[in-house]
């Protein structure tokens, strides 16, 4: 058993994932990378490797060097900010994965985590409980990459027995790292600006709802997949995954019992286009039957932890 590396480690999921895998795995079997030039965690044990995906060589290299079995491949434009870098995020989400899936290919990798997402979903797919299963014409770059990457990662697994695993992740909530040009970021922008400035204008409208999962819970999911039996994987792309789902208006009168000054207007911008080609609840059955998946995190407890958490924060 080699070591796990995870790609794209100072973002948003990264950051905590680096540190649930140290914990459960010692800090010395773990390798975080980044095309960052500086680790972030300056007092973490676990060892910085500065890594762009798009360059095979150096990635085959660090495989190697490390002695690498497991790859988290985390590094990807997101929704929102892939509309204005079409090419650079279709190379980013796509060439990155086809170079992780193509060193398991060559048996260089024993297993990897890709994270897909609900912006695989379009207008055309149903709303609410949106089935594993269902018609997918996802209309953003990202959703389009993101549901490329699925098929990809299915016929990889098919013809030449890679085991990827992979979670169609809602929006994450969180407050360990900024998130990164993500259409669901209005659900953790909020509550910076409910602390800080006690006003927040939302760039999705008052009634648009979407999934959306707290991030403790997103990394309790992503380990139990990855510890799971491939046996009872029915699925070989990636699992739908559910957590809470809830609008901008219902988020705000939670905050509100909190912060009875808080207050809250609507700027909706090319991103509620985004939010209202997604589903708003998602069908999680398969994976909670496959692999026993459940969250933990409900709006108030997600609420009551963010408010602490940024509170405490040095981010705040
Ligand atoms: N959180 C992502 C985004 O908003 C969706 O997976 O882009």
């Amino acid at each position: 058993m080699g070591k796990k590396l995870v790609i794209g480690s100072s973002g948003q999921i990264g950051v905590e994932l680096i540190e649930q895998l140290a914990k459960e795995f010692g800090a010395n079997q773990v390798i975080a990378s980044d095309i960052k030039s500086v680790f972030d965690k300056k007092n973490s044990a676990v060892e910085y490797v500065i890594l762009d995906v798009l360059d095979k060589e150096k990635l085959f290299k660090t495989i190697k060097d490390h002695n690498i079995s497991e790859v988290y491949l985390l590094a990807a434009m997101l929704s929102a900010i892939a509309e204005k870098n079409i090419q650079l995020a279709w190379d980013l989400n796509m060439k990155g994965l086809f170079n992780i899936l193509d060193l398991a290919k060559e048996k260089h990798i024993e297993k990897i985590f890709w994270p897909s997402s609900i912006a695989v979903f379009g207008p055309t797919s149903p709303k609410l409980n949106t089935p594993q299963s269902t018609l997918l014409e996802p209309s953003t770059v990202y959703g389009i990459s993101k549901m490329s990457g699925e098929r990809w990662c299915e016929y990889y697994f098919l013809k030449y027995g890679v085991d990827i695993r992979s979670l169609r992740y809602p929006g994450i909530i969180s407050y360990k790292s900024q998130p990164g040009g993500g259409t669901t970021d209005y659900a953790i922008e909020i509550f910076h600006a409910a602390i800080n400035q006690g006003f927040y204008n939302s760039f999705i409208s008052n009634e648009v709802t979407l999934p959306m999962i707290y991030m403790k819970d997103a990394i309790r999911a992503t380990m139990e997949l990855m510890r799971a039996d491939r046996k009872t994987l029915s699925i070989n792309s990636s699992y739908n995954l559910a957590a809470i789902s809830f609008n901008p208006a219902e988020i705000a009168n939670e905050i509100k019992f909190l912060f009875p000054e808080f207050k809250i207007t609507y700027s909706p911008d090319f991103r509620n286009r985004i939010a209202l080609s997604w589903p708003s609840i998602i069908d999680d059955s398969v994976a909670r039957k496959d692999w026993g998946w459940k969250h933990e995190f409900d709006l108030k407890k997600t609420i009551l932890e963010m408010i602490n958490g940024i509170k405490n924060s040095v981010f705040n």
